[in-house]
């Protein structure tokens, strides 16, 4: 699990997954409602993909609610595409698009770098 705190403000946002083989499952990523849209939960997959790819991943996957626009907005801007849907995958019947990134280490570290002071 990756965290980011704020001095004084506690946890601002985190992001959990966990590596199987050479690929990256992103299961939850989260920002308190009034630090969203300050680029913590980019600055988190950043950092975390560019982690894994060093241990051996190539490709991140991940379930997002087909109704979740701003998960999804995250997800396009950091690589990922729909490489299928699930039908009626959660409990109250909505659907669940698969996303993929392929991992690729100079545009990690480029990444990064750009978070790197933030
Ligand atoms: C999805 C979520 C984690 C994004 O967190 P965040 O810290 O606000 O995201 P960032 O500021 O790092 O945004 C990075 C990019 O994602 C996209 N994005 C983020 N929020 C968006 C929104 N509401 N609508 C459209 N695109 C959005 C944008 O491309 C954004 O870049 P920009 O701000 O330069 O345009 C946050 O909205 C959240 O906690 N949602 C509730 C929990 C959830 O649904 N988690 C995902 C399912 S596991």
């Amino acid at each position: 699990m990756r965290v980011a705190e704020l001095p004084g403000d506690g946890v601002a946002a985190f992001l959990d997954g966990w590596l199987v083989a050479d690929e990256f499952e992103v299961h939850f990523v989260a920002t308190r409602p009034e630090r969203q849209r300050r680029g913590l939960a980019a600055m988190l997959l950043d950092h975390l993909l560019a982690e894994v790819f060093a241990e051996g991943a190539r490709s991140a996957v991940l379930e997002v609610r087909r109704d979740n626009a701003p998960a999804q907005g995250l997800y396009r801007s950091r690589g990922f595409e729909v490489v299928a849907e699930r039908r009626r995958y959660y409990d109250d019947g909505e659907d669940a698009l698969v996303m993929r990134c392929a991992l690729e280490g100079s545009l990690l570290a480029a990444r990064r770098a750009v978070y790197g002071g933030r």
